[in-house]
């Protein structure tokens, strides 16, 4: 029995149903699930190279990190005059310019803790390798030893004769106990000079014998990633040009990689350069997709005459991968310990890049790469103004960063999306907010909008969460889905969505359809707040009054605009005569105040425009700057009033004078907003958001196993009991149930319990095509349906 649910006058009519029911055609195959659609995004930040995925123990072993010998400790003995400073006086080669000159005057040690302590691990072998120069008389020996925190010795051993020019020395240390806050000791003694440069420690056992930490390269190996994304982000970009990252700056001898200070707040060693990105692709199946700089950083472009050298790096770079080894950059591939190629098929040119200076790079990049390499993919932006349509590419990139719900909110996007245009690869997604540090509700926001991927993973072809990895110490971004210490790692609950996704797999889509319940809305709420675009403007006598007269707010702006949020670049906001003044002709300038609270009130101000393009902005149920509603009184260059920001808007013809006070006035009350210009009623509509579903799947077909492969989020606070109607005869009746969920929907893994909110399996029986399954609030379901005696048996 269907009702039907009309809610409000938008078209969002959706039936009320009577029991949750999920039907899936399993006889009617539809399009191909991408091959690609799940893979990872790998980009240096947090400290998830260096201190991370790179096992380099010792941190600043070049030297390179500052003027001062950072993260370098001296120790002298009593009686010693030791001093350590860096030196540029005789490099150890002209790439790597500054090392550690010792000025030895008595025995010393000098100690390096590396990332918040090394960690060694009792029984296991590591490499202790540095270059070296004595002079002025210094022949001396070192002594290296492990030093666990509490200064227990963890082994040791001894370097002689270093005396003369730049040399290599190399010492391998076997740990005799355990610490995972180890440091490295260097112990000195004699008289003269000596020079220190590459001071590297490095764990012997790497993941697959290729230099990458064993545990962190597990995790992700376990994601079974299609396409590996590397090596950023804003981290291609750079904060200016001089900071952007250059491939060819870390290929090679490691001790001719220039460290390059990161945009996430370090300086990166560039040990996991481009060909170990490259290896670590092979190592983990996956298609690499590098991002190159299109001459674009987030403060800086490069001039379009002198693009040639971005569009030559990016070619080089397709060769370096791909290109014989009797060709340039193959050779050297080749040189590094690869001869065969590295097959890269997929390149993006520019990272979240958008508006005119990318439509003018973007065609130099495709063009010479098509015309050398027709059978590379490339990858557009889609940012700012929308992605480039000339040339057009094969493939634009999109980014997601939001709450739950809008992931929730938006699960259906790609149902609707254009075929005619290029494929979707939504390169960085993820709920940052709303969700502690990753909670389980943020992993059933993803989880809800990977279905929608999947089920349209005709067009979406690639899609990969970012950010990937988290040095605890060394946070730079909010939510990050692997977080590790020296030792350990836990995966956020999003985390295993990602690999439940991953593991379960299918070739093709089935048909499916949803019934369920609305997803209960709270009312619109939020702050109150005055704003400009272009213009300069000043706002009075803000009040604000719930329906039972209580004045809620009152501005004062006598002395000071305290209590104000001031948001927007280059704003200047000042108070005058009484007045909050702002001046900058800038886009979106705002000032929030109030409480995100409030539901019903009346908002009254006057406003008054100065100079410039359009009129004023007023901002009222503000949660956060993508999720609030305004009343734009002389927006699009001065031409109308619109109240605009939510799924409903309203537009009028109007304008703003110059000079002129107006009153203003803003009644809310549930989801109707009116809006008054001069006492005259100018809009009256109802905000009102389309109703959601509280249940989202997707069904594919294993080709092998011929499983049937049902994936349900249940974003509900409560379980509900859900039929599920396979639509199919003779089906053996055995299944496997994945499922996350946890006591609480804020609930997050952590270094204790890293296993905290994780999925369990069981297996259950049914008979016929349809068995009823209590799907627990706030969960992801994986099911695996066997539809054949032969597939039960696997
Ligand atoms: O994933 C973190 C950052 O988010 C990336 O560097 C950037 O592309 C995006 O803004």
């Amino acid at each position: 029995m269907k009702k039907l649910l009309f809610v409000g006058m938008l078209a969002m009519a959706l039936p009320l149903v009577a029991a949750p029911k999920i039907t899936v055609d399993v006889n009617r195959p539809g399009h191909a699930v991408s091959p690609e659609l799940f893979g990872i995004f790998f980009e240096d930040i947090n400290l998830s190279a260096d201190g991370g995925l790179y096992p380099e123990l010792v941190r600043n072993r070049s030297f390179e990190d500052s003027d001062e010998p950072e993260n370098w400790k001296l120790v002298n003995a009593p009686e010693s005059k030791t001093e350590i400073h860096t030196d540029t006086s005789r490099p150890l080669n002209p790439l790597n310019r500054r090392s550690l000159r010792v000025n030895l005057e008595g025995a010393a040690s000098l100690i390096n803790e590396g990332y918040w302590g090394m960690n060694i691990v009792a029984g296991e072998h590591y490499t202790l390798k540095f270059a070296a120069r004595g002079a002025d008389g210094f022949e001396g020996a070192i002594k290296a030893k492990l030093i666990g925190g509490d200064k227990h010795e963890l082994g040791g051993g001894e370097i002689s004769e270093i005396s003369g020019g730049w040399k290599y020395y190399t010492l391998e240390l076997t740990a005799t106990g355990a610490d995972s806050k180890a440091a490295l000791r260097l112990d000195l003694s004699g008289k003269g000079t000596l020079f220190l440069d590459m001071v590297s420690l490095m764990p012997n056992k790497t993941w697959k014998n290729h230099g990458l930490r064993v545990d962190l390269a597990e995790a992700i190996d376990a994601l079974k990633p299609a396409f590996l994304r590397f090596p950023g982000g804003c981290w291609v970009e750079g904060e200016d040009m001089a900071h952007m990252y250059n491939w060819k700056k870390t290929i090679g001898n490691v001790d001719i990689r220039t460290p390059l200070w990161n945009i996430w707040q370090y300086n990166a060693t560039h040990g996991l350069g481009y060909h170990e990105y490259l290896q670590l692709c092979e190592d983990l199946g996956a298609e690499p997709l590098f991002c190159v700089n299109v001459g674009m950083s987030h403060r800086e472009n490069v001039p379009l005459d002198l693009m040639d050298q971005w569009v030559q790096d990016a070619l080089d770079a397709i060769e370096y991968a791909n290109g014989p080894t009797n060709s340039l950059w193959g050779g050297l591939r080749a040189k590094n310990g690869h001869p065969s190629s590295f097959n890269l098929k997929y390149l993006e040119i520019g990272n979240e890049n958008g508006r005119q200076p990318y439509r003018e790079r973007w065609p130099l990049f495709v063009k010479a790469i098509r015309a050398k390499y027709p059978e590379i993919q490339l990858i557009a932006n889609d940012w700012a103004g929308g992605y480039p349509k000339e040339p057009m590419p094969e493939m634009v990139d999109e980014h997601y960063y939001n709450t739950p719900e809008w992931f929730l909110r938006n699960a259906h996007k790609y149902d609707t999306y254009d075929r005619q245009g290029p494929k979707i690869f939504v390169g960085e997604y993820a709920v940052t907010r709303n969700t502690g540090h990753g909670n389980l509700r943020g992993a059933i926001g993803e989880a809800a909008w990977m279905t929608g991927m999947e089920r349209n993973s005709d067009v979406v072809v690639m899609a990969s969460y970012a950010p990937l990895f988290c040095n605890a110490n060394h946070k730079r971004w909010p939510v990050n889905l692997i977080n590790f210490d020296s030792a350990q790692w836990f995966g956020l609950p999003s985390y295993y969505v990602q690999k439940m996704f991953a593991e379960n797999r299918g070739d093709v889509t089935l048909p499916i359809q949803v019934e369920a319940p609305v997803a209960v809305e709270p009312p619109p709420s939020g702050c109150i707040g005055v704003g400009t675009w272009n213009t300069a403007a000043e706002f009075k006598d803000i009040r604000v009054i719930a329906p039972d007269g209580n004045i809620l707010f009152n501005s004062d702006f006598s002395k000071s605009s305290e209590g104000w949020k001031k948001l927007g670049r280059g704003a200047h906001w000042s108070v005058q005569d009484g007045a909050l003044r702002q001046t900058t002709e800038g886009e979106f300038i705002r000032a929030l105040a109030g409480d995100r609270s409030w539901t019903d009130y009346t908002l009254e101000l006057r406003a008054r425009k100065i100079s410039g393009k359009e009129g004023f902005l007023i901002l009222f149920h503000n949660q956060q700057d993508d999720e609030r509603l305004w009343w734009n009184l002389g927006g699009y260059n001065n031409t109308r009033h619109v109240v605009e920001g939510g799924e409903a808007s309203d537009s009028k013809n109007g304008s703003i004078e110059t000079g002129r006070w107006y009153d203003i006035k803003i009644e809310v009350s549930g989801t109707r907003v009116k809006c008054f210009l001069d006492g005259q009623l100018i809009h009256n509509l109802d905000v009102r958001r389309t109703p959601m579903r509280t249940l989202f799947a997707s069904a594919t077909r294993d080709e092998q196993s011929k499983d049937v492969i049902l994936k349900i989020v249940n974003s509900a606070a409560d379980a509900v009991e859900t039929e599920i109607d396979l639509n199919a005869a003779n089906l053996p009746g055995t299944a496997k149930a994945i499922v996350l969920t946890s006591a609480s929907p804020k609930d997050e893994n952590t270094l204790e319990e890293p296993l905290k909110v994780s999925p369990r399996a069981e297996d259950f029986r049914f008979s016929g095509s349809r068995f009823t399954r209590s799907l627990p609030g706030n969960s992801f379901t994986v099911l695996r349906i066997r539809t054949s005696e032969q597939s039960a048996r696997r």
